[in-house]
């Protein structure tokens, strides 16, 4: 764990929760705007929810049969259980849950092996959403996990995914992605 990992995980996601989240309702107006339908209505697991505030967006835009929230940080599940979400402590660097959709919410650049994450992820989900951050300055200067270029994601999920959605969002990139069986 790095400096900044450190800080945000003792000192940050306990004091403030996830407060960069008072500028993010743009990315899910947007959001709103182009999921495709066929993404509604699933059981879903959003990997890596903070303190839950995302998942309530989530929720709102993909009107979920259930929503679980699963994530690493005590501070952050409390947050979220007291907006009255189901939580699951999970470390995602080490095991990983099977459902009928996954989203990725600003949190897989958070994650050791992203490229291990998302094969696994592609099997275990039928339905897969992911937004994350494209490396840029103030990413480089701030941000406690390591985002990718907009190159090294699109790189990434050509590996990984093979056919998916993509679109961008100012400094987001987010993927829908639906496994070819389903
Ligand atoms: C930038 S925050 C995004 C949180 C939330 N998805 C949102 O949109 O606000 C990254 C989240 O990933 C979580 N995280 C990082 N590494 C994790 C891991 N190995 N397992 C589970 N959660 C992890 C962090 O605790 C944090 O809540």
């Amino acid at each position: 764990m790095n400096v900044r990992e450190w800080f945000a995980e003792t000192v940050g996601y306990r004091f403030f929760g996830c407060c960069y989240n008072a500028t993010t309702q743009p990315l899910f107006d947007y959001l709103a705007t182009i999921t495709p339908k066929q993404f509604l209505g699933k059981r879903v697991a959003d990997l890596g929810c903070g303190d839950g505030i995302n998942t309530l967006r989530i929720r709102n835009i993909f009107r979920p049969k259930d929503i679980v929230g699963y994530e690493r940080n005590p501070f952050l599940i409390e947050r979220a259980k007291r907006r009255g979400l189901t939580m699951c402590r999970t470390d995602l660097n080490v095991s990983f849950p099977k459902c009928e959709m996954g989203i990725f919410m600003l949190s897989l650049h958070h994650l050791t092996d992203k490229k291990k994450v998302l094969k696994q992820a592609g099997k275990n989900f039928r339905f897969l959403v992911i937004c994350e951050p494209i490396q840029d300055l103030y990413h480089k200067l701030f941000d406690a996990g390591q985002p990718l270029s907009r190159a090294g994601w699109i790189e990434l999920f050509g590996q990984t995914l093979k056919h998916y959605q993509c679109f961008e969002f100012r400094h987001t990139i987010i993927a829908f992605y639906q496994r070819s069986s389903a």
